[in-house]
């Protein structure tokens, strides 16, 4: 394998936070070194699942003792049930235990789940203890593991109980998505393909340039291709975060494909359909929105979805009820003051938002993508 050079992206915040996204592979040696450079504390307990630990916690935790640390393996069952209020409570008493101290560190190695969960944690323990992300799924890496929104969910719904709390770094490695199914291989890269759309026309040439690689979904012998589609969907993600933390306004350009998409993904009942799988076709449903306010060409759309077939998305989904996802629209944490938000390319890498898309056009748009 060609080693490539790690690359080191800024998320500027206030206030002291800033942090740095690290990009490359085989970094486990290089993120013992900086917590221990860093002095982030004496002991580090890991949250992860079983399975990742066996993979990579204890390679990860070796390096750990070798820097000087003492090191903690919590176990966490794999799946969106673990991420409740339970699971805090429980995960809290342990660190009680341990007796951790403020100065001490959390770290996330796993996906979304074990992100949401072990930043929250480490939010409310002792009003808050440092934690680093380890994000171990594309998505995770290109979106969830960055800009401190953390949580749980509640029987009412996802994500509704939180708090943004940004971790002390984030590190990308990605010679660890080498093991994650291909299927979530291709559900992250939805997420990279938005970035290109809002905001990024260079990665999505990128992407187009490099379609057939990127469409095998394999790292190995790839990686130049990965730490460029990786980096740059970090850095673009890392602008938008230290631009607007709290989502008052520019943030919320990330939701692009997420409106219809996650109202297609409560409706598939989430774990139906994962969850890039229902932002591609969010996007081009979007898309289509935008065309006809005259927003942007119709070019853009055929582009869209020339991208996305080629990685090998579905473009439609077959007996999903539309009525069912436009209620499911309705109770999304993105609707504000009872409107539906929508993020709407104008050309490739840029994008408005709009609240007054007429429900009838929201309805064709769903029409779109979706058949009963
Ligand atoms: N995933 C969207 C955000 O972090 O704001």
């Amino acid at each position: 394998m060609t080693h490539i050079a790690k690359r080191s992206i800024p998320v500027s915040l206030n206030g002291n936070r800033s942090y740095s996204i690290v990009v490359g592979s085989d970094l486990f040696s290089n993120l013992a070194t900086f917590l221990w450079t860093n002095s982030l504390g004496k002991t580090l307990v890991v949250f992860t699942h079983p399975n990742l630990k066996y993979l990579y916690g204890e390679n990860l935790a070796s390096k750990l003792k070798k820097s000087g640390f003492n090191v903690s393996f919590f176990e966490i069952p794999e799946g969106e049930g673990s991420k409740n209020l339970t699971q805090v409570s429980a995960l809290l008493d342990k660190l009680l235990d341990l007796k951790l101290e403020r100065q001490d560190t959390l770290l996330a190695l796993g996906g979304g789940v074990i992100g949401d969960l072990t930043g929250f944690v480490a939010s409310i323990y002792l009003r808050g203890i440092n934690f680093v992300q380890v994000p171990t799924t594309l998505l995770a890496q290109v979106d969830a593991s960055i800009g401190g929104k953390t949580g749980v969910n509640h029987p009412k719904g996802k994500n509704l109980i939180g708090a943004f709390y940004q971790p002390k770094t984030v590190y990308c490695d990605f010679s660890v998505l080498k093991t994650l199914p291909q299927s979530e291989l291709r559900s992250g890269l939805a997420e990279v393909v938005k970035y290109g759309v809002i905001r990024n026309a260079p990665l999505y040439n990128f992407i187009q340039e490099n379609l057939i690689a990127i469409s095998e979904l394999k790292i190995d012998g790839h990686d130049a291709i990965w730490q460029h589609l990786i980096s740059e969907s970090c850095a673009d993600k890392a602008v938008v975060v230290s631009e607007d933390e709290r989502e008052s306004d520019l943030r919320g350009i990330l939701n692009f494909g997420h409106t219809i998409g996650h109202g297609i993904e409560a409706e598939c009942g989430y774990g139906g359909r994962l969850h890039g799988e229902c932002v591609a076709v969010g996007m081009i449903a979007a898309t289509y929105i935008a065309i006809k306010m005259n927003l942007c060409a119709q070019s853009l759309l055929e582009s869209l979805k020339e991208t996305l077939d080629a990685l090998g998305f579905d473009l439609y989904f077959k007996g999903v009820d539309s009525d069912a996802v436009f209620e499911a629209m309705r109770l999304d944490k993105k609707v504000k003051s009872g409107k539906l938000r929508f993020v709407l390319p104008t050309r490739m890498g840029a994008v408005v938002i709009r609240d007054n898309v007429p429900d009838d056009l929201v309805k064709e748009a769903i029409a779109v993508v979706i058949g009963e």
